[in-house]
């Protein structure tokens, strides 16, 4: 059977870390890219990644370029490419620039990798994949965002902290756009199947929400010279597996949204069954009026990034 091709456009932190979790767990054969001011540093970190391979005890090709050439035909596409935040930074002072970053990496991969599954990581996020869905034309189940599975990994990783349990036992859905206005879901999340307001008070619980929805800004503050890269890079390499072993995983997505919650053609974070096909289904689930207007209003957040987005690029 051939190896799926995954392409990694961006080989900075984000980037190369996705390629180092992907490789480890043998999704397939990889494909560094970025841009040609970088020179040989994808070449150099796919080199070191596959020397790793004997011990680590991986089959994997791993490539790294600056041309779009070698990514020709890829399954699934992973969109890293832009610059992160640095400390006092919101996601969307990211806006101008990485929409231009995006259209461009976006114009090559139309070109090379027209049947590829694609899967943005940039910030802006919500609007960052959006520009993706509109340089490259694909179809939208092909063109999704990671985030929720990174929000979710952060909200599960404090709330076991917080009871003193193992994160496999965390099970928890967030929704709406990447930023200040994620919307929790209390009656989707549940501690070994007990639901969670049955361990915890609902006033701790939402200062547990507060610090997930700001998981981002504390790793910057902290990190002082870029963004977190270890936990998104692993949230995308579960989006790459469902992907590329079909697995048909449940889990929550940046996917277009027309119909579903009457959203209006817009990305948005909900749960969605990811497969070969990409989005393969948006599972629509009854929200209480607080969760719907909350959701609401991340909405309207993610529109307005869109439209000042437009107005940059
Ligand atoms: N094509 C390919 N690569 C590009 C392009 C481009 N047009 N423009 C920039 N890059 C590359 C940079 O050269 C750099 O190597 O993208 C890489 C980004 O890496 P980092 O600066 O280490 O940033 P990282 O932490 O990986 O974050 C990347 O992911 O989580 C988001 O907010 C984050 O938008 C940011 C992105």
């Amino acid at each position: 059977m051939r190896r799926a091709k995954i392409s990694i456009i961006g080989a900075g932190n984000v980037g190369a870390t996705t390629a180092h979790w992907c490789a480890a767990a043998e999704l397939g054969d990889i494909v560094l890219v970025d841009i040609p001011q970088t020179e040989d540093m994808p070449k150099g970190k796919a080199l070191d990644l596959m020397q790793s391979s004997p011990v680590m005890g991986f089959d994997s090709n791993i490539v790294g370029t600056t041309s779009y050439e070698e990514t020709a035909g890829s399954d699934v596409v992973v969109i890293t490419a832009g610059i992160p935040r640095k400390p006092g930074m919101s996601r969307d002072d990211l806006l101008g620039t990485n929409a231009k970053i995006m259209t461009s990496v976006c114009e090559e991969i139309k070109k090379t990798s027209e049947n590829a599954v694609v899967i943005v990581v940039s910030n802006p996020l919500d609007a960052m994949v959006q520009q993706a869905k509109h340089v490259t034309g694909f179809p939208a189940e092909r063109v999704l965002g990671q985030a929720g599975v990174l929000d979710t990994a952060r909200y599960r990783t404090f709330l076991a902290m917080e009871l003193g349990v193992s994160v496999e036992d965390v099970s928890a859905l967030l929704m709406g756009g990447h930023g200040d206005t994620m919307v929790p879901i209390p009656s989707c999340t549940s501690v070994g199947g007990i639901p969670v307001l049955q361990l915890i008070d609902e006033a701790r619980l939402e200062e547990i929400v507060d610090r997930t929805r700001k998981g981002g800004a504390e790793i910057v503050g902290l990190l002082k010279t870029g963004s977190a890269y270890y936990a998104p890079a692993a949230a995308t390499t579960q989006m790459v597996e469902a992907i590329v072993r079909d697995k048909k995983r449940l889990i929550p997505c940046a996917a277009y949204c027309d119909k579903e919650y009457g959203v209006g053609g817009y990305y948005v974070g909900v749960p969605v069954v990811l497969g070969s096909g990409g989005v393969e289904k948006i599972v629509e689930l009854k929200l209480t009026d607080g969760e719907q207007a909350a959701f609401q209003k991340s909405i309207d957040a993610v529109k307005e990034l869109v439209e000042v987005m437009a107005t940059l690029v």
